[in-house]
């Protein structure tokens, strides 16, 4: 049987109805069509699905719709404002920090998470912050520099 979850997901309040057994990615790519967020594993092995929820990434094959009730999610749907990216988007551009991009969504996201709780990680930080999400193409180093030039304030004027 059904029962009600009330979300906002990247600041819109949704009110649905799920099965106890629901995932949370199922809602936020089936529900909503918020596909950004990807799915692979789907066993909380890959990261792809990772999303930002109450302030920590999550992996969202590894939690119950109903669990995030009355939840803030965020998702990589969310992370520009209106047309402008979020300087992690723009670190990932300028280093290059993706190839085939499949993992690059819960990358950011897991990204953002980190410099919302803390703007100066050491990189040893940035590396266990994303040690939750495979890439498979990039060997990890584009991407720690990119989220190491927004953490050197490359693009704190683009804020
Ligand atoms: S799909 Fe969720 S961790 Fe891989
Ligand atoms: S860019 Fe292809 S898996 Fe990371």
């Amino acid at each position: 049987m059904k029962q009600e979850l009330k979300l906002t997901i990247n600041g819109q309040l949704y009110d649905l109805f799920v099965k106890p057994k629901t995932l949370l990615v199922e809602v936020i790519r089936r529900e909503l069509g918020l596909t950004g967020t990807k799915r692979a594993c789907e066993s909380g092995s890959c990261g792809a699905c990772t999303v930002i929820l109450n302030g920590m990434a999550v992996k969202s094959c590894s939690v119950l719709a109903l669990q995030a009730d009355g939840g803030q999610v965020q998702t990589i749907e969310g992370l520009a404002t209106g047309t402008k990216f979020h300087p992690v988007q723009e670190a990932f551009m300028d280093e290059g920090a993706f190839q085939c991009g499949f993992c690059t969504p819960g990358m950011l996201m897991s990204a953002k998470a980190l410099l919302d709780e803390n703007p100066k990680p050491t990189k040893q930080q940035i590396k266990e912050a994303i040690d939750g999400n495979v890439c498979r193409c990039t060997g990890y180093n584009s991407i720690v520099r990119a989220i190491t030039s927004v953490v050197n304030g490359k693009y704190e004027e683009r804020k």
